[in-house]
């Protein structure tokens, strides 16, 4: 490979420009040649010149000029102040992605919250979700005192299983809950025919997976309603922000008033009616939605970038012996969020842990992504208060626990390694670099294993 500045491949290359991250954020290295049969930096080869990404969140030339305007406006919550920019954020998000209506709120965990309260979850429901997933997914049930009930994951894709799901359905099931982790769908085709032939209604966690697709539908329009987080890292972002997307009208209003003390949209000023609802305030402030309105313009550029990208280095990892690039079911296009392969120790040569290691050596950022959460003892010790064991006795949380059997989630978590989204957006090169690092590292797994 020769080398080649940065900016030349900027100016030549099929992907995204500069502009779409701002000015100044691009550093202008130069890429080095690497021997794939050369040694690896772990032991003692040279490291390559590696762009981990633009910084992320990216600055987009407009925030100041839309927070400004927000601020000038004095109008920066959406309580008592209807006009308030949240409302365009929630028509351009709902627009965007192909859904009649959005209520937006201040995370991801508010989002799920907010949902679950809608669907009236109570104390004694289950909950059949993901344990591959950040533990809101988990905690949102809890805040209901419902039972999450953790479905087996199918390791190549990374999803929960809908037929381990099946299998966990009983009269106490009120929700399934699958999650697009690192972007990517579960198979949602069965999920939704779950939810039909049970009537149980289906919400989409896709905190991590903005603008991916399934069946040419965006995620998160799926199923009665979809939940996102714009937190910080994610693929749309305000530091802490979320967003709820669904169809249905009533659920709609019955949302927004669960998001703000029961209050109706409109509501101005000193008007103290409300609604008996198990509601809270989980609003999203002016300020988040006109950084949220900046991101979401170009959003959609850089999704292909990522996307173009992501499919390139599953392309090259996937010839290299133990690597196995997530499987994206058919029909699906996944956000990368996360990009996310796995590493069989047996066939790789060296274990996932000295893998990352070594990979980490080379200059490339990775890691080996969630634990098993060691759910069961997690849920069994914030039930054990005595409120909890007014719904809970020790026998059913015992019975509960033996119902959640994950042999998959623990093989996964032995072989899972993530790239953060920002390395899908480095220029094309990126991905050869990191597959010839790990080729090199494969073909010398014995004796890394052997030193680290
Ligand atoms: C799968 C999943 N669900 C829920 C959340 C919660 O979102 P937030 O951090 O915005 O509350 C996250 C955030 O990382 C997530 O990754």
């Amino acid at each position: 490979m020769s080398s080649v500045s940065r900016r030349d491949f900027l100016k030549s290359g099929s992907l995204g420009t500069g502009a779409l991250f701002g000015s100044g954020l691009f550093s202008s290295g130069t890429y080095g040649a690497i021997d794939p049969n050369g040694k690896p930096a772990i032991l003692g080869g040279d490291a390559p010149s590696y762009d981990a990404g633009p910084a992320w969140p990216p600055l987009l030339g407009d925030e100041l000029q839309r927070l400004e305007s927000v601020l000038q406006s004095r109008l920066w919550c959406r309580s008592g102040q209807p006009q308030c920019v949240t409302n365009d954020f929630e028509a351009a998000f709902a627009e965007h992605c192909g859904a009649k209506h959005c209520v937006a709120v201040n995370s991801g965990t508010s989002a799920l919250i907010c949902t679950l309260s809608a669907l009236e979850l109570g104390p004694g429901d289950e909950v059949i979700t993901s344990p591959y997933t950040f533990v809101a997914t988990i905690n949102c049930i809890i805040s209901h005192y419902a039972l999450p009930v953790l479905a087996d994951v199918d390791v190549e894709s990374f999803q929960v299983c809908p037929k381990a799901a099946e299998k966990l359905i009983n009269d106490n099931t009120r929700v399934l809950l699958p999650v697009h982790i690192g972007g990517n769908p579960p198979k949602m085709d069965s999920f939704l025919a779950l939810s039909q032939q049970y009537n149980i209604p289906v919400v989409e966690d896709a905190c991590q997976a903005h603008l991916a697709r399934y069946n040419g539908k965006y995620v998160g329009t799926l199923g009665k309603a979809g939940c996102f987080s714009m937190q910080v890292t994610k693929n749309i972002a305000c530091g802490d922000g979320g967003a709820i997307l669904t169809d249905d009208d009533a659920l709609a209003e019955r949302l927004f008033k669960i998001h703000s003390n029961g209050r109706s949209q409109g509501t101005a000023g000193f008007d103290f009616r409300y609604e008996p609802l198990h509601a809270g305030n989980y609003r999203m402030t002016g300020f988040q939605a006109a950084l949220l309105l900046s991101q979401l313009a170009t959003a959609q550029q850089r999704h292909a970038i990522r996307n173009e990208n992501a499919l390139y280095l599953s392309s090259l990892l996937r010839e290299i012996p133990g690597v196995y690039p997530q499987k994206i079911y058919d029909g699906a296009e996944s956000a990368w969020h996360l990009y996310m392969f796995r590493i069989v120790p047996e066939e790789f040569g060296c274990s996932r842990d000295a893998a990352v290691q070594a990979l980490c050596a080379e200059g490339i950022s990775c890691y080996g992504g969630y634990g098993t959460g060691d759910w069961v003892n997690y849920i069994k010790s914030i039930y054990s208060t005595p409120a909890a064991r007014r719904v809970y006795s020790e026998k059913a949380l015992d019975d509960w626990a033996e119902r959640i059997q994950l042999p998959n989630l623990e093989r996964l978590c032995c072989e899972a390694v993530w790239f953060g989204q920002a390395q899908m957006l480095a220029p094309k090169e990126n991905m050869d670099i990191i597959a010839d690092c790990l080729r090199r590292i494969q073909k010398n797994a014995a004796d890394i294993a052997a030193n680290v």
